[in-house]
């Protein structure tokens, strides 16, 4: 009985859980290994999720991302770096179920209720970080990271406008909060490969919806002007 459960447990860690209903419900990516795959309140991965990360060469702490997205990410701190003299370090990037468990709970216990820890940090299985895609950039000035004045630095302001042209998004912005449920953070970029980017970037929108236009089959036709079928 036990390894049967065990065997259903690893082909759900490969797969999400639909948490509840809402418009969210409309993720149409399912491939948790995918650049497009949707983490959030809604859609989430279970603990036994854990995906190949190496460390990306970058200056900074827990620099691991997944492959792809790690390369990205040196490609781009080398830019800003050329660009405008700062060093962009990294902050927080890959992280286990359990290990966001711990950060959601420290954040419970510094704000007092679930309500306020959740306009800041993901609960375990919710946060992009568990994916391998997410990073948390920062600069040498420590006093900053993880803080909105981020944004108003170089750095934060070099990120928001190229971040794209390396393949990630800026993920939770000021102006849509209410549709990705959290609070502004010009720290996260979240990769999701160039060519995404690129669209998501002109379409300037949430990733959720994106997906959910993405899913309608309209937006690409939108942007690029294709003649659909
Ligand atoms: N701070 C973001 C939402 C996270 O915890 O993944
Ligand atoms: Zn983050």
């Amino acid at each position: 009985m036990a390894n049967v459960l065990g065997k259903l447990l690893s082909l759900a860690a490969a797969g999400t859980m639909m948490i509840s209903n809402s418009l969210l419900m409309a993720a149409p990516q399912n491939d948790v290994n995918g650049l497009l795959f949707l983490q959030n309140r809604q859609w989430r991965v279970s603990k036994y999720y854990e995906p190949e990360t190496i460390k990306a060469d970058v200056p900074g702490q827990l620099q691991d991302m997944r492959a792809d997205a790690a390369a990205a990410l040196e490609e781009m701190f080398a830019a800003c770096k050329a660009e405008t003299g700062v060093t962009l370090k990294a902050v927080s990037g890959y992280r286990s179920y359990q290990r966001q468990s711990t950060i959601y709970q420290n954040k419970l216990d510094r704000v007092g209720t679930r309500e306020k820890a959740d306009q800041y940090v993901a609960r375990p299985g919710a946060s992009e970080h568990q994916l391998g895609l997410a990073m948390d950039v920062g600069q040498k000035s420590d006093d900053v990271n993880l803080t909105s004045s981020f944004g108003r630095t170089k750095g934060g302001k070099w990120v928001a406008e190229h971040c794209w042209e390396y393949g990630f998004i800026l993920r939770y912005q000021e102006d849509w909060v209410d549709v990705t449920g959290y609070e502004y953070e010009p720290w996260h970029v979240r990769y999701v490969g160039k060519e995404n980017a690129r669209l998501i970037q002109e379409a300037d929108m949430p990733l959720e919806t994106y997906l959910l236009l993405m899913r309608e089959d309209t937006l690409l036709w939108i942007l690029t002007g294709e003649e659909q079928e």
